[in-house]
Parts: structure tokens; C-alpha cells; sequence
């Protein structure tokens, strides 16, 4: 009797382990989509196919910081892989790092929030802190196939 009720606890125990790894791959894919979403409109300015609009900037500034303070907690140790990740394995060897690239991402989106106020310095300032994505996604995302 023990043993079965043993068992029932391991396998309730497993199955929570494993909806709780989806659901954090889940989150933090949501939270990156939010800044993807946020940078389109801002990358069209950038190019000069929109006209500059510094509140949608100003919108895509926040949702990285939002974004930046999030994510780093959710990369934990069960969640390496399943769940459709691109996150390479470079996440969990490298974590050091990569939580201070988010942190760095973090810090450079708020500095940019102070600092531009028109067109001229958005111009100025926003490739740098767009360098933060592929300065990530470059050793800890899995290119798209
Ligand atoms: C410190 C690291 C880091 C930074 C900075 C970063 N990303 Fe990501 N991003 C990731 C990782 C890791 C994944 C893969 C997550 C997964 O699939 O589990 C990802 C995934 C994504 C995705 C795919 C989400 C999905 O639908 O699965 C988009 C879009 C994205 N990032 C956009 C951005 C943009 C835009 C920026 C900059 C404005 C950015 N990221 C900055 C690490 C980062």
C-alpha cells in the first residue's frame, strides 16, 4: 500500500514538473514576443518608413526593461529543454553571463528612456541598445531553421 501511494505521489510530482518547465518556457517566449512586438514599429522609424513617434519608443524602452527584469528567472535548471525552447544549452553553462546580459539590456533601455526626448537623439541612441538582442540571441538562441 505504501509503495503504491508512493508512486501516485512521484507520478503527481512528475507531471507537475513537467506542465510547470512548459509553462515557464511558455512565459518567457511570451515576454520576448512583447519586446519582438515592441521593436516593429520602432525598426520601421529607424528605416524611415514610419514617421518618429517617441511615445511608441518610449512603449518599446519599457517593454525591454519589463522584459529584461523578468526573464532571467525564467531559465530555470528543469527547463532546458521540451516546450518548442530555442534556448541553447549555453543558457545554463554560461548563466553568470547571461543573467548580466539582461541586467546590461535592462540598464541601457532605462538609460535610453532618460535620454531621448526627439528624433535626432532616438537616432542616436537606439541601435546601440537594439545591439543587446543579437548580442544575446547570437550564443544563447537557437538560429531559426
Ligand atoms: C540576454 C539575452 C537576450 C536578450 C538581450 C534578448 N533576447 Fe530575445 N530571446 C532570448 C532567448 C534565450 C530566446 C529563446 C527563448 C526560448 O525559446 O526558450 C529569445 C527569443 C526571442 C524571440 C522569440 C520568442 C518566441 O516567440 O519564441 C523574439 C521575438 C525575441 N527574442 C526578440 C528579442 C528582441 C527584439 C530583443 C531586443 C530588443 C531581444 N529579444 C533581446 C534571449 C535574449
Amino acid at each position: 500500500m505504501k509503495v503504491i501511494i508512493a508512486a501516485a505521489v512521484l507520478a503527481a510530482l512528475g507531471a507537475g514538473a513537467a506542465f510547470a518547465q512548459a509553462d515557464v518556457i511558455k512565459a518567457r517566449q511570451e515576454a520576448m514576443k512583447a519586446a519582438g512586438a515592441a521593436t516593429g514599429p520602432v525598426g520601421k522609424m529607424l528605416k524611415g518608413e514610419e514617421a518618429f513617434d517617441l511615445a511608441k519608443v518610449q512603449a518599446a524602452l519599457r517593454a525591454y526593461s519589463d522584459t529584461a527584469k523578468k526573464s532571467a528567472a525564467l531559465y530555470p535548471d528543469n527547463s532546458k529543454t521540451g516546450g518548442d525552447t530555442a534556448a541553447l544549452p549555453a543558457v545554463w553553462e554560461k548563466k553568470a553571463d547571461f543573467t548580466a546580459k539582461f541586467e546590461a539590456w535592462d540598464k541601457e533601455a532605462a538609460a535610453a528612456l532618460a535620454s531621448i526626448k526627439d528624433e535626432a537623439s532616438f537616432k542616436a541612441t537606439f541601435p546601440n541598445v537594439l545591439k543587446n538582442c543579437g548580442g544575446c540571441h547570437e550564443t544563447y538562441r537557437a538560429k531559426k531553421s
